[in-house]
């Protein structure tokens, strides 16, 4: 089946620092956003991108996609919920995968993003990239007094691309009320099983200024 890949791109990237939108923020002297497309553009299967822009620079991103790869672009919203949510009515119907990708996570490597296709087409409804979690993790009361260690060996740091059946993904959305940071959490909500595939480090997020750092050596570095 087709595979329809949606982009949010439309936050502000406070924790970034000043410098404007976060998939506008240059990695390499391109923008984040130009490095994340370029790679699901190169994945097999992919059909469709939908990007969620900053709603002020939706025809920028139009221009500056233009030469990387066929996209639609959409205005994001406030949050990255409605920017998804948004991306998604523009999917056409006879689409029946699904992935959802943050511009953040500029360097996630194509072949991610055919893993959690692949799972999906496989007959999963519900696909997530994982790595472990590499710290210990402890919980705190409102005083930040500890409670506990938590078993850190059945947690999972989850990335994307996140894969799903294309009719889960929007009941989903349709279902979900609070704010949630990932789509498979509103999947979850559902009561649907959602399942994991090894993640990438490749696939790190982009969210504060040291990971700009380290996404510029890991761009310079690129192979592994
Ligand atoms: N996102 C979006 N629309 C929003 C908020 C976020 O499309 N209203 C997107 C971001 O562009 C990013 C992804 O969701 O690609 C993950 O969000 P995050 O890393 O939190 O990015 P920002 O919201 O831009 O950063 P910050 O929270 O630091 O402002
Ligand atoms: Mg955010």
């Amino acid at each position: 089946g087709d595979v329809a890949v949606l982009v949010p791109a439309a936050g502000a990237g406070v924790r970034l620092g000043p410098g404007g939108p976060k998939a506008l923020r240059l990695l390499g002297g391109e923008p984040l956003l130009v490095h994340a497309v370029r790679r699901v553009a190169a994945a097999r299967g992919v059909r469709q991108i939908v990007i969620a822009a900053p709603p002020a620079d939706v025809a920028f991103v139009a221009e500056l996609l233009a030469p990387i790869a066929e996209v639609t672009v959409v205005p994001g919203g406030a949050d990255r919920q409605s920017s998804v949510s948004a991306a998604l009515s523009a999917v056409p119907v006879d689409v029946d995968v699904v992935l959802v990708h943050d511009a953040a996570r500029a360097l996630a490597p194509a072949a991610l993003v055919e893993s959690v296709a692949e799972a999906v087409r496989g007959g999963a409804g519900a696909v997530i990239p994982v790595l472990p979690v590499v710290d210990t993790i402890k919980e705190v009361d409102a005083a930040e007094t500890v409670l506990g260690t938590v078993d850190r060996s059945t947690l999972r740091a989850v990335q994307t691309p996140q894969g799903f059946r294309r009719d889960l993904l929007i009941a989903a959305h349709a279902a979900a009320i609070a704010a949630h940071t990932d789509d498979a959490g509103m999947v979850e909500k559902l009561g649907e099983r959602v399942i994991c595939v090894p993640g990438s480090d490749l696939a790190m997020k982009i969210t504060r200024p040291i990971d700009l750092v380290l996404a510029e050596h890991l761009l310079t570095h690129e192979a592994g």
